[in-house]
């Protein structure tokens, strides 16, 4: 069984290469950016609270995020493996995370995708064009996703660095190029 944690920051690819993992190791995959975009789409109380940091780049607080993560793990019981893109986006979501995995008997590695921020703003800027999320269509908003980011978030590659659980990749080139090196990352693991 793996279970990868595909990580990198806002633009980088997580979503469009957990894809062509899921289909080549079969794994569940689970967004936390797409369970909080449905739950606005749904007008629930924990999409509203969402939206209220969502829109201005800022992370949802912990305590929601891992609890609807958990919720998500055990409803899908039985699964090949799980890929986790965009969780955990801070230490205490990837401690949550380590210990749910350990009760099941498992653990997960992380494989990060490294890109530049001025890519990073040109891809998102380019998807606000037509994908309708408030997020990618101010800059302000994408910088503070950024900053977030690299504040919030990237102590968490450090973190399973520190257990020799984490790899990365070149993000960057033709989308084909990233998922070979994802590919034999992945295999070597
Ligand atoms: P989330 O939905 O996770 O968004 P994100 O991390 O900001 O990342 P994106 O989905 O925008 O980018 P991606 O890396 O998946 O890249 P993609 O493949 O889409 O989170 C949104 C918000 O939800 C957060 O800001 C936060 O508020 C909240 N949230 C979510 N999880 C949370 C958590 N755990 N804790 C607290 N809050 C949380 O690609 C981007 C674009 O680039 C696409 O148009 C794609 O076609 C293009 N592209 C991809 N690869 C390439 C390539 N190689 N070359 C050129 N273009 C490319």
């Amino acid at each position: 069984m793996i279970n990868l944690i595909l990580f990198g920051p806002p633009g980088s690819g997580k979503g469009t290469q957990s894809d062509f993992l899921v289909e080549k190791y079969n794994l569940h995959h689970i967004s936390t950016g797409d369970m909080f975009r449905s739950e606005i789409g749904g007008k629930t109380e924990l999409g509203l609270l969402a939206k209220s940091y969502m829109n201005k780049g800022e992370l949802v607080p912990d305590e929601v995020t891992i609890s609807m993560l958990k919720k998500r793990v055990e409803d899908n019981p039985g699964v090949q493996g799980y890929i986790f893109d965009g969780f955990p986006r801070t230490v205490p979501q990837a401690e949550a995370l380590d210990r749910m995995l350990e009760e099941m008997g498992q653990s997960v590695n992380l494989v990060e995708l490294k890109v530049g921020d001025d890519e990073l703003r040109r891809r998102l800027l380019e998807r606000g064009k037509t994908s309708g999320r408030a997020d990618d269509t101010n800059v302000d908003t994408i910088n503070n996703r950024i900053q977030v980011y690299k504040d919030n978030t990237i102590p968490v590659a450090t973190y399973y660095d520190s257990h020799g659980k984490a790899a990365f990749v070149e993000g960057e080139g033709a989308i084909e190029e990233v998922t070979n090196r994802l590919f034999n990352v992945v295999d070597s693991l």
